[in-house]
C-alpha cells in the first residue's frame, strides 16, 4: 500500500537519526508514502547505520550534522535517546528542515520550548510521536467529550504497570539515568497515557501533587514507580499510578468519569457506559494494524504511520500538524511538574 498526497509534485528526501528498536516504525511508514523517498540514515554505530543504509536503500553517516549538511533533506526523524533530541531538533530546524521527534520532546520544559521557538522561527513544523492519540478508541472517546455526549468531565485515573527489566536497562547505554533518558517510567513509559486524557479532555493542568521512588530496580538511578493527582482547570482532577517492575506488559488501564457516563481506555479499546445504559465499545479493527515488519518488538499503539501520514499530508496542504510542538509543550510540562513535585515533597503550580 503506497499513498499518495496530493499530485505528488511534493516529494520529501526524509532522513532518520538512530537506528534503535524505535526506527523501523518509522522507516517503513515513511515507506509507505509515496510523496517521501528516504535519502539517509545516521547512527554513531556505524555497522547499525551500514545495515539499516542497505535495506532502506539510502546513504548512512555516524555523525548527524554531516549528514544535514550535506543530504538536503526537507524532513528529520529523531529517534534517538531523549538527551539528544533538543540540540538535534535545533541544528535541523536552523537548516530550515521540518521535525518529526519521538517523544518525549526534551528531557526539560525550557529545551522543549527552544525547540518550538527555534521551529517558529524557521518556519518549519515539529512533531512530537503521541501516536497513540489516533488510537480509534481515544479518538470516539475525545469526540463523545468534546461535543457534549458525555457532560462535564469530573475525574480521571490512569495505570500502567509495565515491565521493564534489570536487563533491559543494563543493556542500554542511557536508559535508567537522568541525565541521558531524564527520569524513568514516567517520562518514558507514562507519558503516552498522561498525554492522552490531556488531549482528550482538553484542560489547562494548573497543579501537581506527586511522589516518585525507585523502588524494585537498584541497578539504576530513576523512579520506576509514581502516583499522584493533576489539578487541571474547571474543576477536573486526574489520579495515576504507574510502575514499570510487573512481571508483564499490563494493557493501559485510563478512566474518565463524566457527568452522563464513563468512559475507558483498555490496551487499543475504548469503553463508554452512558448513565443512560448505552454502552458502546470501541475495537480495534484488522485493517488498522500496520506491518511494521519481523522482529520489530510490538509498543503499544499502532499509529506511528496514522500519525507520520497525517504530518506529510498535513505538510502539502500547507496545514498547521495536529500533534504540534506547542500542543504537545503542556504534556512535557505536566512530565516536568511531576518530577519537580517527585524530588522536591511540594506540590507544583504549572502557570508560575
Ligand atoms: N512512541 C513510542 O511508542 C516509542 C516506543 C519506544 C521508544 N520510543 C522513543 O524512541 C526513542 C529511541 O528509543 P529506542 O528504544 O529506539 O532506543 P535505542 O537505544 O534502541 O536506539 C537509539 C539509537 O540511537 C543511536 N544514537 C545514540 N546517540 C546517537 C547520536 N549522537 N547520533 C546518532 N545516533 C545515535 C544509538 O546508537 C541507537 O541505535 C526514544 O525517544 C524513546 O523514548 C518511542
Amino acid at each position: 500500500m503506497l499513498l499518495r498526497i496530493g499530485e505528488v509534485t511534493m516529494k520529501f528526501r526524509v532522513g532518520l537519526i538512530g537506528c534503535g528498536r524505535i526506527s523501523p516504525m518509522h522507516l517503513q511508514s515513511i515507506r509507505m508514502i509515496e510523496n517521501c523517498n528516504i535519502a539517509a540514515v545516521c547512527d554513531i554505530r556505524e555497522y547499525v547505520a551500514k545495515y539499516t543504509a542497505e535495506k532502506y536503500k539510502c546513504n548512512y553517516y555516524t555523525n548527524y550534522l554531516d549528514m544535514i549538511d550535506k543530504e538536503a533533506l526537507d524532513t528529520i526523524h529523531i529517534c534517538t535517546p531523549h538527551y539528544l533530541h533538543h540540540n538535534m531538533a535545533i541544528e535541523a530546524a536552523k537548516r530550515g528542515i521540518h521535525v518529526i521527534t519521538e517523544k518525549p520532546m526534551a528531557i526539560n520544559y525550557n529545551d522543549a520550548v527552544d525547540m518550538v521557538n527555534t521551529c517558529n522561527k524557521n518556519n518549519v513544523t515539529l512533531s512530537v510521536l503521541f501516536q497513540n492519540r489516533y488510537n480509534r478508541g481515544v479518538q470516539v472517546i475525545k469526540n463523545e467529550i468534546q461535543n457534549g455526549n458525555l457532560g462535564r468531565v469530573l475525574s480521571g485515573r490512569v495505570i500502567v504497570t509495565w515491565n521493564r527489566s534489570d536487563e533491559y536497562y543494563l543493556k542500554s547505554d542511557w536508559k535508567g539515568t537522568w541525565d541521558k533518558e531524564g527520569g524513568g517510567v514516567v517520562i518514558d513509559q507514562a507519558i503516552h497515557s498522561l498525554d492522552l486524557v490531556r488531549y482528550i479532555v482538553e484542560k489547562k493542568a494548573i497543579k501537581v501533587d506527586a511522589s516518585i521512588r525507585n523502588r524494585n530496580h537498584k541497578k539504576v538511578q530513576v523512579e520506576d514507580c509514581a502516583e499522584g493527582i493533576i489539578y487541571f482547570e474547571d474543576g477536573f482532577n486526574l489520579s495515576f499510578y504507574t510502575m514499570n517492575y510487573f512481571t508483564s506488559d499490563m494493557p493501559i488501564d485510563i478512566t474518565i468519569h463524566c457527568e452522563r457516563g464513563t468512559a475507558s481506555i483498555i490496551g487499543d479499546e475504548g469503553y463508554i457506559d452512558y448513565v443512560d445504559g448505552r454502552k458502546m465499545s470501541i475495537k480495534l479493527l484488522d485493517s488498522d494494524r500496520i506491518d511494521y515488519g519481523s522482529n520489530v518488538k510490538k509498543y503499544w499503539g499502532y499509529c506511528h504511520y496514522t500519525l507520520i501520514k497525517k504530518v506529510y499530508e498535513n505538510i502539502v496542504l500547507g496545514k498547521e500538524v495536529e500533534v504540534n510542538g506547542e500542543d504537545c509543550l503542556k504534556t512535557q510540562k505536566i512530565i516536568n511538574s511531576i518530577y519537580e513535585s517527585g524530588l522536591s515533597g511540594h506540590s507544583v503550580f504549572l502557570n508560575k
